[in-house]
């Protein structure tokens, strides 16, 4: 499959800048609040998808979870093993786009957690397919994406070039945001989903864009593959 390229962009855009640890490392709390359900359902093994500087990893793996990261990003991956190593734990890496993770095998992982990263993808579907594919049977996937209430809409909605409907280029990356979540929830066509969130959260500062807090709106599902 040929590669998108996102994480050369990634990289420029968000990691390879001055400065980082100045950022909060905070989880997201949509992962904090899943923590219960994650239990109930018995999860062991968790893939963090688009991992970043791997605040959601650190914060599953010190809730006992056995965590592996992903992240197109060489630096993103650099700066999450830096903070494992920071936190003295050990990580399972992978340097790889989503859309094509040959070195994990099918139905071998419980869940998936995917934040703030398939509203950046243009093909979710791929996407979507390949974590088919690794979870187990029963296995569950928690994902965002971002809605047309996102504080970040009506900035790049005028500044953003237009790539379709409410799909925006800024820079580099794209955006794209949904007004309905059935239209969310038609993208998980071959998942049962079991839960579709219309939820609000504050974000601190990322490196390279929106360097001060700011509110997401995004619709979270949680889904799972067929038993
Ligand atoms: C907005 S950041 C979110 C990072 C992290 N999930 C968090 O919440 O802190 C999006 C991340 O997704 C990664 N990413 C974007 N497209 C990707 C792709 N196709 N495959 C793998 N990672 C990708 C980027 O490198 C970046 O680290």
């Amino acid at each position: 499959m040929r590669k998108t390229g996102a994480g050369t962009i990634w990289g420029k855009k968000h990691y390879n800048i001055p400065n980082l640890s100045q950022y909060h490392l905070e989880p997201t709390p949509f992962v904090v609040d899943a923590i219960p359900f994650l239990r109930e359902n018995d999860i062991k093994t968790i893939l963090d998808a688009g991992c970043g500087q791997g605040r959601n990893s650190l914060y599953l793996r010190k809730q006992n979870f056995e965590i592996t990261s992903i992240d197109a990003s060489k630096e993103a991956c650099a700066l999450t093993k830096k903070l494992f190593q920071k936190h003295n734990l050990g990580l399972s890496l992978i340097n790889s786009e989503l859309q094509n993770i040959p070195t994990i095998r099918s139905n071998s992982i419980d869940a998936i957690i995917c934040v703030t990263v398939l509203t950046h993808i243009l093909d979710p579907e791929i996407v979507l397919r390949e974590f088919y594919r690794i979870l187990k049977p029963g296995g569950i996937l928690i994902a965002d994406l971002a809605n047309t209430k996102d504080s970040t809409y009506p900035i790049i909605s005028k500044s953003g070039i237009p790539l379709g409907k409410n799909v925006f280029l800024e820079g580099d990356t794209n955006v794209k945001y949904f007004e309905d979540s059935e239209d969310v929830k038609a993208l998980f066509h071959k998942f049962k989903v079991l839960s579709t969130q219309d939820i609000t959260f504050e974000e601190p500062p990322h490196p390279g864009s929106r360097q001060y807090n700011h509110i997401h709106s995004s619709f979270v599902i949680t889904a799972q593959k067929q038993k």
